[in-house]
């Protein structure tokens, strides 16, 4: 356990997980927890950085880790806890911020996205990717698995740590992105040129996880294909059968070649209910253990324990950056 690598990540409270995420990410995160001394945490903080609703901010977190649970995390493996629970993120990233630039953080590709669509944004989309070094740098986590959106903050984090160490001696570990999505990634049911995203306009577009297994099984058969009638792998030519047959292998675990073999000479409608069988079964499995879950106080449980032992991890970390910085009883 000792020697294991650590591996940490943060998930925002944003209300929808889509067969996109369980596909690209959490399923990763499934297998990481097999080698790795595995962390966390529901980034409620980071989610204010845009206006949350505050009746309903608590229930997605809920929600989220209850999904999280139900896709195949196991609190007996991970270290699960609330961001906003644990006060040394925010005290730490005050320490950081008067270590970064105010030039560095509005070159952030997202930071200058989301500022160019509302000018009237807070501090906080400002200051975002140091709130996010903080969390990172508490654990001496080793491999920060995120989105290849995200890879940049990473990235600052590592510039932070590095800044930091040099100026008041070795404190940090350098972390190192592990970018998620370099194998499949879902497209949109609807537009097959697009990812499938969370920001749709379409429902029939995404499948989440929570959605009425019938309704799922419509949107598979419903899916935009293409006039031939080969199930092939061509994502250039055929991207939305090429999105079918990259869900069913995921779900399925049969390689791509296995899936053409399989459905040699079959039609799309053949082919289409197979892909919906796997997906409403994969949903069914997850509806399950999720609603036995959000009914229980396992949750609880789980979030007690993680806040305590994360708690003890970062004040150790915490109070050395703090010491190194000459913050002492004179
Ligand atoms: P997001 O929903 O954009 O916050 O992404 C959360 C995680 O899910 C990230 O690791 C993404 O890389 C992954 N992800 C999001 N959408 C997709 C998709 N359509 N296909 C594969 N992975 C995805
Ligand atoms: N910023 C990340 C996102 O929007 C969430 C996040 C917050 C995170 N803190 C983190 C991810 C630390 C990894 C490590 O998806």
């Amino acid at each position: 356990m000792e020697d294991k690598k650590r591996v940490l990540t943060g998930l925002q409270p944003t209300g929808i997980i889509h067969l996109g995420n369980y596909i690209g990410a959490i399923k990763q995160m499934v297998e990481y927890q097999e080698k790795y001394d595995s962390y966390i945490f529901v980034a409620d903080l980071h989610s204010i950085t845009i206006p949350q609703d505050k009746d309903t901010l608590s229930k997605k977190t809920r929600d989220l880790i209850a999904l999280y649970l139900a896709c195949g995390i196991d609190p007996n493996r991970n270290t699960i806890f609330i961001q906003s629970e644990n006060l040394y993120h925010t005290n730490l990233a005050w320490i950081l911020e008067c270590n970064s630039y105010f030039g560095e953080l509005s070159r952030m590709h997202q930071f200058k996205e989301k500022s160019l669509k509302n000018q009237n944004f807070t501090v906080g989309l400002l200051t975002y990717p140091v709130l996010m070094a903080a969390d990172i740098l508490l654990y001496d986590a080793d491999y920060v698995p995120v989105g290849i959106d995200q890879k940049q903050h990473v990235e600052i984090t590592r510039d932070i740590a590095i800044r930091f160490n040099n100026k008041y001696g070795k404190t940090f570990k350098i972390p190192e992105p592990l970018i998620t999505e370099t194998g499949t990634k879902i497209l949109d049911l609807v537009d097959p040129t697009k990812k499938m995203s969370k920001s749709t306009e379409n429902p029939k577009g995404i499948i989440t996880l929570l959605d009425d297994l019938e309704v799922a099984r419509k949107k598979i058969m419903g899916a935009t294909t293409d006039s031939e009638t080969i199930v092939r792998f061509d994502p250039e030519n055929k991207p939305g059968i090429s999105n079918l047959i990259n869900i069913y292998s995921s779900i399925t675990n049969k390689s791509i070649k296995e899936i053409e073999k399989e459905f040699e000479g079959c039609n799309y409608g053949t082919f289409k209910s197979k892909v919906a069988d796997a997906v409403v079964e994969l949903l069914k499995t997850i509806q399950d253990k999720y609603n036995s879950i959000i009914s229980s106080g396992i949750i609880d449980e789980i979030l007690d324990s993680g806040k305590d032992k994360s708690s003890k991890i970062a004040k150790a970390k915490y109070e050395l950056a703090k010491e190194r910085m000459g913050f002492k009883r004179y």
